[in-house]
């Protein structure tokens, strides 16, 4: 099934750009500077030497400093088995469980068979993960995982923890070079169709300042998600879904965008908050924290046979519902039996930030609600991270590996961006391909102004948010046409670049949101409120041709569709 997108002009070709001011040249361009960045720059440098090619350049760009992306804000931890009795087998199933048969199968026994020995490599690398007194690693639990396996550092400072052990390692190898505050806008390609370059708008002084183009023979996104496609995200404002709108502007595939999961408790700050919302971390329910409504009820109790403990989309649906039925904003996250002590020990970063905005969670509930908290789908790789354009990866929540289907479970986040990005190193260096010149190609206009933006985040989280149906989602496409149609400039600066980056992946999710006529994991429809695997079993690929954005159905295979009865022993 091919499904045309509404509006002829609903994504830009090519972005209106100056022409590059200045050229630089880099064998590798890695694109974003968490987990999955700096991981692929780090193993493609050491599998570059070993391939013979001392001499090669690797460059890292990032849109801002290199800890502002999602990694840094991580709070549960990365997921592996690496606890007594547990085994990849079973993070397997409890993968596909949360995922609701839209999993690649393939996929996510690469991500957890090869799970454990990058998380030890990661130790190596010399991150600090929280151990027991009797020096066993502490391992948690989080929705949908029937064993203890979240490894944590500084209680609920993981990606934080990772981030700073990263980046001591890309500033230990000088061979790796760092350019910050560059967006990528587009791909170069040459006359095949792959690879040459991008252009990189550096918001920097000297040299390399405004556009500019980095030739290179590989480009591996590792850009991040979309969150601040929604007025209430858990990411930081950097997540305007760049990479994955050049990627769709360069000839890519993007799959499954449709499932965007919503974490169940976010602390809810008030109607007037927008942005970056604090998470509450799934592992204060993993250590015994429990949600209620305003009458003290336990809700999550009868619904599911982990009850607070649910796979996510569970959760925020039964909050969801619960805040409709008792028309409250929110609901309330009880942790006060855990202690002041406990508290102070496991979880002092929310302990913190709870305090600074006047709840202090060892006397007082929590209030939470859901909000944006991860794109399951991304540009569509294979189990190599290779992208439908030769020499374009793709990695991190940027991609879609195929291990989140239509619900991430907890914590796979951050193992993901690690695995496929040793994979990716494991294959770039054989397959580097030569120099090529990009051709010229013409640039459209189509950039949106950045005082779009809020309107564009209001529609979306209003119509395409946790709870869908046909008529929001009608709603959502005519207001997102009419912004592109309102919002036109033709100046260049970063707001407009990330707001056009918005407005391209919320058309793409939007459309394939409103093709998917079932409720599967994170993908809510009230007028289909059931999964309906004999129509739906499978995944819709986006692509753009002649501005135009193309959907396409493609049905999953048979072994992917849903896990055997029980869990593994
Ligand atoms: C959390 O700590 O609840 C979030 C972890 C994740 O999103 O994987």
């Amino acid at each position: 099934m091919i499904v045309d997108g509404p509006a002829a002009d609903s994504v830009p070709a090519r972005l209106l750009a100056p022409e590059p001011g200045w050229t630089t040249r880099a064998d590798v361009v890695v694109v974003g500077s968490g987990i999955a960045g700096l991981t692929a720059a780090l193993r493609i440098h050491t599998g570059l030497v070993h391939a013979g090619l001392p001499d090669h350049r690797v460059m890292v760009v990032t849109k801002d400093v290199l800890d502002a992306g999602s990694t840094q804000w991580a709070q549960g931890g990365i997921a592996a088995a690496l606890g007594p009795g547990d085994t990849p087998e079973q993070h397997e199933w409890d993968t596909l469980v949360a995922g609701a048969g839209a999993c690649d199968r393939e996929a996510v026994r690469a991500l957890v068979t090869e799970g454990p020995e990058a998380v030890r490599e990661l130790i190596a690398l010399g991150t600090q993960f929280d151990h027991h007194p009797d020096g066993e690693l502490s391992l948690t639990r989080e929705g949908g995982h029937h064993r203890d396996r979240i490894a944590h550092a500084g209680g609920d400072a993981t990606g934080a923890e990772i981030q700073r052990a990263l980046i001591a390692a890309v500033q230990r190898t000088p061979e790796i070079e760092v350019i910050p505050h560059a967006l990528a806008v587009d791909l170069l390609l040459d006359a095949d169709g792959g690879v040459a370059g991008a252009t990189l708008h550096v918001m920097g002084e000297g040299q390399r300042d405004g556009v500019g183009a980095v030739h290179c023979r590989a480009l591996v996104l590792a850009s991040g998600g979309l969150g601040q496609v929604f007025s209430q995200t858990t990411n930081p404002a950097v997540t305007t879904g760049d990479g994955m709108a050049l990627a769709l502007r360069g000839g890519a595939v993007l799959r499954d965008l449709e499932f965007v999961q919503f974490h169940p408790t976010v602390m809810y700050l008030g109607p007037d908050s927008r942005g970056q919302q604090p998470l509450v971390s799934e592992a204060v329910r993993g250590e015994g924290a429990f949600l209620v409504d305003f009458e003290g009820t336990r809700f999550m109790q009868g619904q599911h046979e982990l009850a607070d403990l649910a796979p996510r989309d569970v959760v925020a649906k039964a909050i969801t519902r619960r805040m409709e039925e008792t028309g409250r904003p929110h609901m309330w996250l009880d942790a006060r039996h855990l202690g002041a002590e406990f508290w102070e020990k496991r979880f002092p970063t929310i302990l913190a930030t709870t305090r600074s905005h006047g709840v202090d969670p060892v006397t007082e509930l929590i209030p939470v609600a859901p909000a944006c908290h991860y794109a399951s789908g991304g540009v569509a790789t294979d189990l190599w991270g290779r992208t439908t354009v030769p020499g374009l990866y793709a990695t991190g929540e940027a991609a879609c590996s195929g291990v989140h289907g239509a619900n991430r479970l907890a914590s796979n986040s951050l193992l993901e961006g690690l695995v496929f990005s040793r994979r990716i190193a494991d294959v770039l260096p054989s397959e580097l391909r030569p120099w090529s010149d990009p051709v010229a190609d013409p640039r459209v206009p189509g950039l949106v102004a950045g005082d779009q933006r809020r309107r564009l985040q209001e529609t979306m989280t209003a119509q395409v948010g946790v709870l869908r149906s046909a008529d929001g989602m009608k709603l959502a496409a005519e207001t997102l046409a009419s912004i592109r149609a309102d919002g036109a400039t033709e100046v260049v600066d970063l707001e407009a670049w990330e707001t056009t980056n918005l407005l391209t992946v919320s058309v793409a999710l939007t459309e394939a949101a409103r093709q998917r006529e079932e409720t599967r994991g994170s993908h809510w429809r009230e007028d289909f409120p059931e999964r309906d695997d004999a129509r739906w079993s499978g995944h819709f690929d986006a692509t753009a041709h002649d501005q135009r954005l193309s959907l396409e159905f493609r049905p999953a295979a048979p072994s992917d569709v849903a896990p055997e009865e029980g869990v593994p022993a």
